[in-house]
């Protein structure tokens, strides 16, 4: 071998040698990108499950709404005939009765009728019948409504914006959970005058309805939850929607993920953290952002903010949200 071969083979295994930690970095980040796209992967396939999910739930929401509204269709009006046949039944009965205490007949028939109204609790009846059926009337009433919101909430159509009046959509989606926040929190409005907001109405009560949600799932007891209503402080352009309770509140943690898909800190099967994601990508879409005040073991509020009028022209990356 030649003197120059071996001193060329000599620098090219220094060169080599020299390289191999850049290389082997190099394999390393490789590696470690394939798995962050492996699990990329993983996440976008669970989200594309999820939101099929929502989206087969929505269907169901709206399929079982439409089964519902037929019955109680019929129920709510067979109930308004029986209001009127009890009404003209008790009436009778009132008529017959007077009609025996006019007429001279036996001591003993009327003291026998006497004695069977009483054993009938005719009189008890004849009070608590019409509550009963006012009573459910008022509940088939509940549950029309119930379903009619169902049917908005399922409404594939997504965002048309119209003006609109948020504290209507404010009252529809508290009607909606109802239910499930009766026995968590008491429900404070405080309503300020607010004029009307142009947007996609039932995209913004979804956005209500997962904070809601989220202001009752966070309290173990009875707490209160304050809807606070208002024109921006700032701007007359913008206004303000609020939502505080009075729960444990959040850590600078929590608080820092709370916008990721799939962040959750409540157990498996009770919450899929989409929630707040969903809702951050409605409010944005309507070119508003949500602020989030906490304070843990005093309360969290969620302010969404929203422009009256949303300027669609610059629809280039906008930042809202934090
Ligand atoms: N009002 C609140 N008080 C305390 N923590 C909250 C509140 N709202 C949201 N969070 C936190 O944010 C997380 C994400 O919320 P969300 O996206 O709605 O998903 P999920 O409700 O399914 O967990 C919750 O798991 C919870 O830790
Ligand atoms: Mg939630």
């Amino acid at each position: 071998m030649h003197q120059f071969d071996v001193l060329q083979r000599r620098e090219l295994e220094y060169a080599l040698y020299a390289d191999t930690p850049d290389l082997l970095l190099a394999l390393d980040q490789a590696r470690a990108q394939s798995q962050a796209s492996r699990e990329q992967v993983t996440t976008l396939e669970g989200r594309l499950l999820q939101s099929e999910k929502l989206a087969a739930i929505g269907q169901l929401a709206a399929g079982v709404a439409h089964e519902i509204n037929n019955p109680i269709g019929y129920v709510g009006s067979n109930l308004n005939t029986l209001q009127e046949y009890v009404t003209n039944l008790l009436q009778l009965v009132q008529q017959l009765l007077a009609c025996l205490d006019g007429e001279p007949g036996s001591k003993e028939a009327r003291a026998k009728v006497a004695q069977l109204t009483e054993a009938a609790e005719l009189e008890f009846i004849s009070t608590d019948l019409p509550v009963l059926l006012g009573e459910s009337q008022e509940g088939i009433q509940r549950v029309r409504r119930t379903v009619q919101d169902l049917k908005d909430f399922s409404r594939t159509e997504p965002f048309q914006f119209a003006w609109a009046d948020l504290h209507q959509g404010l009252e529809k989606t508290l009607n909606i959970v109802h239910y499930e926040l009766k026995h968590r929190a008491h429900i404070v409005r405080n309503f300020g005058v607010l004029p009307p907001v142009f947007c996609s109405l039932n995209q913004l009560n979804q956005v209500f309805l997962n904070i809601l949600l989220n202001a009752g799932q966070a309290m173990e007891a009875q707490g209160e939850i304050q809807i606070t209503t208002r024109v921006g402080d700032d701007s007359d352009d913008w206004v303000v929607v609020e939502i505080t309770d009075n729960g444990p509140g959040m850590t600078d943690e929590v608080r820092a993920r709370i916008f990721e898909p799939f962040f959750t800190t409540k157990p498996a099967g009770e919450g899929t953290g989409l929630g707040l994601p969903i809702s951050l990508r409605i409010v944005e879409q309507h070119k508003g952002r949500i602020e989030i005040r906490s304070t843990p073991g005093v309360g969290t509020s969620f302010l969404v903010w929203l422009p009256i009028q949303p300027d669609f022209r610059s629809d280039s990356g906008d930042d809202h949200g934090q």
